[in-house]
Parts: structure tokens; C-alpha cells; sequence
């Protein structure tokens, strides 16, 4: 009903303007946005955020996105429907009574039941008995690693970041369990190879349905890697870790053998949205540290970093207060429903309006034909397509600059959000962390629309869009529009930078899948095959620029990329 108000007010307005033969109609009757600027020059500041937290929120329970940027920026409170399974293996048939670390995928938890070929193994399997109430840390946040990882966590359970305590796993879940405590926090959910929840009481809210006596693949006890565990190339031992009292961790999945590549296998099958649907996020609650109102102090420590760098690091202690203030009060009060905007789904169908449409440009700019022209035409078609429902009837090129084009390129930007700002009904309901989404889809929004309108405008001012004819086209350079438009389009994609473009190329074959290195699987991969140096996750990192890591290892590590593995005979490649 409101929507055809818009279009309605937009049509006539149209409509009154063209008859008045004004090209610069309904600019100002159209949706607005916080920001008011319509300059298509314009480019967003260099410490804008609203990309990064659109693209971290888009990609909140992916496994991909956040194995590719591992230290995470977002803290959201979620639940676990009642009837959830969750697993969890050890070497005895004792119940825990401290927390414990369960898998969401039995493949995950498989890993860590532990026995001699004859006593076997032990593997707990829980479901949840009412809703759990959980705090999902976002980025590969059981990645012991000190890079950044763990800063969310150390943040919430230590207050303050502590990179040297990055492998205290069984202190940090019960810090962070009795910090949770008296809000009612039954559970920590993070993600390594595949994605865990710390349950600080496996006896709340969950009930056994089975302590299962398995076979053991014979990896031997804790303590050391069985006889038959095969200590493949490019994988971490327990030598290369500090000591530690970790129950679970301190033998580690380091020796892993036959699982391993069953989890990295399961943990693919949430690599894209949705993602691991057993925790149902409550978005309205979500805090980001890319929110630089609530945490400026982090804006100059990411100044002239590239986002694989960015983390918690030099946070100052009054931030770290508002966000620890913001995430009580959260738990504390009664719940704020909100106001019933579904995020999740905008976020998505911005993504999915221009995710393979954006594909399609770079690929056609990439054409190495002669006829440059032809190249552009083609461009060209695509830019109108993505811009039709904006492109109205009355919009004339004139003048020897684009801003004939800005109402285009308003009413692309704003038609996603422009009610949610209008209607003060719904506005007035907006939770703070709601305007933080809000403000993110609008920005993201407007740089899309900045540069794709950009780029037809001066099509059309070229004499390509046969639908918006100019009356003395300049002699149109095909190869100078081409150069330009690639150079805009890749740049828009970096900014972006949505992991749904990360892929294999080519694609991988049926017997192979498609990975990003995972922690603990560090080493040289595939291209170095046996004997190459495993990658140690305690290697300090944190003090390298990114000059001086030279060598291939060092960039696969800083800066996971693609390659396909053999799903047949994998161990050796990860
Ligand atoms: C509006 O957006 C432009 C371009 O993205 C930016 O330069 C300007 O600072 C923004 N203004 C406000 C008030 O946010
Ligand atoms: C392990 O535990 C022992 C005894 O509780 C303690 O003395 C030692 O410092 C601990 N080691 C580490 C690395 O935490
Ligand atoms: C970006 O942030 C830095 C650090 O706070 C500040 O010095 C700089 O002026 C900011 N730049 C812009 C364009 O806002
Ligand atoms: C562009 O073409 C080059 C050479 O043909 C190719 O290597 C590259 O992958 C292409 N890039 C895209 C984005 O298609």
C-alpha cells in the first residue's frame, strides 16, 4: 500500500515536471536518506563502515566469509530452538559439570572422541531441551590464534585484548561463562573448522540423549597422536603449540586423521547464506566494533589498513565500557522487539540484485576485442537494466555535467530504506543496533548506485542507450569509457568486497571441493606439497607488515585465498 503511495507520488511528480519541461524534477520530493548529497563525483570517506558492516552482517553463520576475514567485528545474541542436537567427544563417559565445547556437526565432535582400538571412544550427544539463549562471536572466533581472532571474546570475557592468553581456551569459557552468568547466557557460539557452541552447563536447558561407546579410529588416547594417526605434511603438531592445561585443546585437533577432512567437509555445507540455521540470530541486538559511533576509537587504528588487518587491538577502555554497557543492557532489560524489519532478507536481496549482475560487467569490460565500442554497447545494456526501475520517464540529459542523472541515482539509493526513514512509526521502534543496519544498507546502497549511474550517465552522454538519445553526442571514445568503467567497477567490487565472489576459477571438478585455508590446516597447501614447513598458528604475526611477509606460505596465511582440494584422498593438500 505504501509502496504504491511512492511510485505514486513519484509518478506524478514525474509526470507534473515533464510537462513543465524541467529535467531537475522531484529531487527534493524524492525519499531521502540521513545523507542528502546527490553528487555523483562524490566518493564515500575512507572511514566509512557501513560496507563493512553490511558485509559482515550479510555473512553472520557463514562459514566462507568468515573464514576468509577471520577476526570478527560482531557480537550477536541469538537462540537455539528447543529439539537441537549438539555433540560433543571425549576419551571417558563422564558428563562434564564445567564448560564444555560442543560441535554443531558430528563431524566435528568426532575429532575429539578419543580411545584405543579396544576401549573405544566416547561421543555425547545433547539436544536442547527449551531455548537456548547463546552470543554468537563472528569471524573463525575458535581460531587459536593471536592475530585477532580471539578479540571479540577477550573483549566480553577479560576486558581488554589480550593476544599472549590466545590459546586459554578453558579460562576463557569460564570467564566468559560467569560474565554471561547473571544475564542468562547459556552458551559462546564460534567457528573453526565448523561452527561450536561453549555450553557452560550441559546440564541446563539440555538433556543426554545418548553417551555412545563408538569406535575409535584408533588415534589413541589424550595425550598424544595414536599409531595409525597419519601426521600428514603442512599440519600443525602439538610440538609447534605453547604448553597448555587445555583439556580439549591441549592434545588438539592437531593430529586429526580421518576427520579431518570430514569437518572441513561439513563446516563447508554452511559456507554460504543462510549459513548454520540452528542459531537464530536477533539482529536488532547485534553490536559491531565497525560501528564508529559506539566504538570511535578504532576508526584511526584502522586507518590505512587493509580490512585483513583490521581488529581490536588499541581499543581504548571508555568503548570498551559502551559496548560491555550496550551488551548487558541487552540481556538485562526486557526484551525490545524492534521493529520488525527483516534485515536479514534486505540485506540479501541487495546482494542478490547485484552480486552476478556485477559478475557480468567485469566480465564483459575484460573482453579483449578490438571493437571497443561493441564492448561498451554491451556495458551499457547492463547498467540499464540494473537501473531501470529508477531510470523515470522524465529524466532528460542535458547540460555538460551529470547532474541531470542525480535523481536516478536518488531514487536507486533510497528506495530499498526510504520508508523505514520516513514512516516515524516504524523509525521511532528502530533499536540502536537497527539504525546501525539501516545506515549500512543505505550506504552501501549509494555507492552501488553512485557508480553504476555514474557510468550510464556517461553512456548516455556518449550516445549509447538508444532508449535516451542525446541531440549532439559527443563522438563517443568506446576504449576510454571501457578503461574507465573497468576501473570503476572493480573498484566499486573491492570496496564491496562480498565474499560471494570468492570462488575457485576455474570451477573445481565433482571430485574436488572449493577451500579456503582453515585454521589449523596452515601449511603450504597444494602448491607445496610434502615436506613443505607447516604454518605454526602461535607465529607472531601481529608485528609483520604485509611487505615483509614475501613468501607464498605467509600469504596464504594472512590472506586466505581459493584453491580447489580432492575430496578423494584429501589429507595431504589442506
Ligand atoms: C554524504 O555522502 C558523501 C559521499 O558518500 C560524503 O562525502 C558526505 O560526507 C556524506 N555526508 C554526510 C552528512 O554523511
Ligand atoms: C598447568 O597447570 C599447572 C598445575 O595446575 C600449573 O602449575 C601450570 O602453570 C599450568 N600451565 C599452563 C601453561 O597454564
Ligand atoms: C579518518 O579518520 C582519521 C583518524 O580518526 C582522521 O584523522 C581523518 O581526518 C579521517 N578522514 C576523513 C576523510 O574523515
Ligand atoms: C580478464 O581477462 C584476463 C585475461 O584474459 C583473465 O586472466 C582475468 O581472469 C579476467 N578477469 C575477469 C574478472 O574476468
Amino acid at each position: 500500500m505504501h509502496q504504491a503511495t511512492i511510485f505514486g507520488a513519484v509518478l506524478a511528480s514525474a509526470l507534473c515536471s515533464r510537462a513543465a519541461q524541467t529535467p531537475f524534477f522531484a529531487v527534493d520530493s524524492l525519499p531521502a536518506t540521513k545523507n542528502d548529497s546527490w553528487n555523483l563525483n562524490v566518493k564515500p570517506s575512507v572511514n566509512a563502515t557501513g560496507h563493512l558492516v553490511f558485509d559482515t552482517v550479510s555473512s553472520l553463520l557463514q562459514h566462507w566469509p568468515n573464514t576468509r576475514y577471520r577476526n570478527g567485528h560482531n557480537i550477536v545474541p541469538g537462540i537455539v530452538p528447543v529439539g537441537t542436537l549438539l555433540y560433543h567427544g571425549r576419551g571417558d563417559s563422564n558428563l562434564p559439570t564445567i564448560p564444555e565445547w560442543t560441535a554443531t556437526d558430528p563431524e566435528h565432535s568426532y575429532i575429539f572422541c578419543r580411545g584405543s582400538s579396544e576401549a573405544g571412544c566416547w561421543h555425547l550427544t545433547l539436544v536442547t531441551s527449551r531455548p537456548l539463549r547463546v552470543l554468537y562471536f563472528d569471524g573463525s572466533s575458535a581460531a587459536k590464534m593471536k592475530d585477532g581472532p580471539m578479540d571479540t571474546q577477550d573483549i566480553v570475557g577479560w576486558g581488554e585484548v589480550l593476544p599472549d592468553r590466545y590459546f586459554e581456551e578453558r579460562t576463557r569459557a569460564v570467564d566468559l561463562c560467569n560474565w554471561g552468568k547473571p544475564l542468562g547466557i547459556d552458551g559462546y557460539v564460534r567457528m573453526e573448522m565448523d561452527f561450536e557452541i561453549v555450553l557452560c552447563d550441559l546440564t541446563a536447558g539440555v538433556e543426554v540423549v545418548s553417551m555412545a561407546n563408538l569406535a575409535s579410529q584408533g588415534r589413541g588416547g589424550p595425550g598424544g597422536p595414536g599409531p595409525g594417526g597419519p601426521g600428514g605434511p603442512g599440519r600443525p603438531r602439538p610440538s609447534d603449540l605453547p604448553a597448555s592445561n587445555d583439556s580439549l585443546f591441549a592434545t588438539g585437533p592437531f593430529e586429526i586423521a580421518a576427520g579431518g577432512f570430514d569437518v572441513i567437509h561439513s563446516g563447508s555445507w554452511h559456507n554460504r547464506y543462510p549459513g548454520d540455521r540452528r542459531i537464530k540470530l536477533d539482529l536488532t541486538q547485534l553490536i559491531s566494533f565497525y560501528d564508529t559511533a559506539l566504538v570511535p576509537s578504532l576508526v584511526a587504528r584502522r586507518l590505512n589498513l587493509e580490512r585483513w588487518d583490521h581488529r581490536l587491538l588499541g581499543i581504548i577502555p571508555v568503548d570498551v565500557a559502551a559496548v560491555m554497557a550496550r551488551l548487558t543492557q541487552v540481556h538485562a532489560s526486557p526484551l525490545q522487539p524492534g521493529s520488525g524489519v527483516d534485515w536479514d532478507t534486505l540485506f540479501k536481496v541487495i546482494v542478490d540484485r547485484y552480486e552476478d549482475r556485477f559478475e557480468m560487467v567485469q566480465y564483459v569490460l575484460n573482453s579483449t576485442s578490438d571493437d571497443a565500442l561493441a564492448t561498451a554497447k554491451n556495458a551499457m545494456a547492463l547498467f540499464r537494466v540494473m537501473l531501470q526501475p529508477y531510470i523515470l520517464h522524465a529524466t532528460v540529459p542535458v547540460g555538460s555535467d551529470n547532474a541531470w542523472a542525480a535523481p536516478v541515482f536518488k531514487f536507486c539509493a533510497t528506495s530499498h530504506t526510504e520508508y523505514i526513514r520516513r514512516s516515524l512509526t516504524l523509525f521511532n521502534k528502530l533499536t540502536l543496533s537497527e539504525e546501525l543496519l539501516l545506515n549500512a544498507v543505505e550506504e552501501t546502497n549509494r555507492e552501488i548506485c553512485r557508480v553504476v549511474v555514474r557510468a550510464w550517465a556517461q553512456g548516455v552522454a556518449a550516445g549509447l542507450d538508444d532508449a535516451l538519445p542525446v541531440d549532439s553526442p559527443t563522438h563517443p571514445d568506446g576504449k576510454a569509457l571501457v578503461s574507465t568503467w573497468k576501473a570503476d567497477i572493480e573498484q566499486l567490487m573491492a570496496w564491496l568486497d562480498w565474499s560471494v565472489w570468492i570462488k575457485c576459477r576455474p570451477e573445481c571438478s565433482f571430485e574436488e571441493m572449493c577451500y579456503l585455508p582453515t585454521w589449523p590446516f596452515m601449511g603450504g597447501g597444494g602448491r607445496g606439497g610434502p615436506g613443505r614447513r607447516p604454518e605454526r598458528p602461535d607465529s607472531p604475526r601481529s608485528s609483520r607488515t604485509h611487505v615483509e611477509s614475501s613468501s607464498a606460505d605467509d600469504d596464504d596465511y594472512l590472506r586466505p585465498q581459493p584453491r580447489c582440494v580432492r575430496r578423494l584422498e584429501p589429507y595431504t593438500q589442506l
